[in-house]
């Protein structure tokens, strides 16, 4: 959308605290990071480091305890829920570790929900969808539930959502974690291509090798970065 900005995500000193009772748990402990437009990041770290909670507030799921958020320029923390609702919607495409897809709808159907959401017309939503299940490969696949998919397949159907309302930006919560190596290899490819159309992709994975396919490699631990490399 917008060559000049090549700043797409700005975060500055970033905090989420979770309290439970007494009990308080900093998962982000004052995130720095920015990052460009069309560019391909990994997000590492152990388990409870901070990984999900830092991509959620990045997709509008949910919203810093402190700190700013800035995308394309815009401060995201000062977002009512309509306009996160909207940016979520028009900007951002999530992918799940466990696909999060509908069980009892169709592929296409599935795909067609967040247009739902959106308003779009049936006729126009139903070939937008049929488009972007095309373009995942799944053209021969639209009416069949879950269930009758295999992970990739289901996985696919979950890229094709993410798709349907061209988002700028890809957020990919480990999203070959539930797959065996070649389904999660096709995703992969899936994603190299994405990013050479120019798609923003942040992706967390445990795994180095997945991790290796992104341009830019980000540990975190304890609610922190703490290496940001670049890869060659
Ligand atoms: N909804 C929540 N309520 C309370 N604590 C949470 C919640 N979500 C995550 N946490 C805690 O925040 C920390 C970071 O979690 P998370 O972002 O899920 O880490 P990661 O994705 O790296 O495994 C962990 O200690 C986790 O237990
Ligand atoms: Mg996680």
């Amino acid at each position: 959308m917008s060559k000049s900005l090549p700043r797409l995500i700005e975060v500055q000193n970033l905090k989420k605290i979770y309290e439970l009772g007494d009990n308080k748990v900093i998962a982000l402990n004052r995130i720095d990071l920015t990052i460009d437009a069309g560019s391909y990041v990994a997000i590492m770290g152990p388990s409870g480091s901070g990984k999900t909670t830092f991509l959620d507030i990045l997709g509008c799921l949910s919203r810093p305890t402190a700190g700013s958020y800035r995308y394309k320029g815009e401060e995201v923390h000062k977002f009512s829920e309509k306009r996160l609702a909207e940016l979520r919607n028009h900007e951002i495409g999530f992918v799940f570790q466990n696909f999060n897809l509908l069980s009892r709808a169709t592929a296409l159907e599935n795909v067609e929900l967040p247009l739902i959401y959106d308003r779009v017309p049936r006729k126009e939503r139903k070939q937008r969808a049929e488009e972007s299940l095309s373009a995942v490969g799944l053209q021969d696949r639209m009416y069949h539930r879950p269930n009758e998919l295999s992970g990739g397949q289901r996985q696919r159907v979950a890229i094709a959502r993410a798709l349907v309302n061209n988002p700028s930006t890809i957020l990919a919560d480990e999203p070959t974690g539930n797959l065996d190596t070649s389904s999660g290899e096709s995703i992969l490819e899936l994603f190299d291509e994405l990013h050479s159309k120019g798609h923003t992709i942040v992706m967390v994975t445990h795994e180095r090798d997945v991790a290796s396919r992104a341009q830019r490699i980000i540990h975190f631990r304890d609610g922190k970065v703490i290496s940001d490399e670049w890869q060659k």
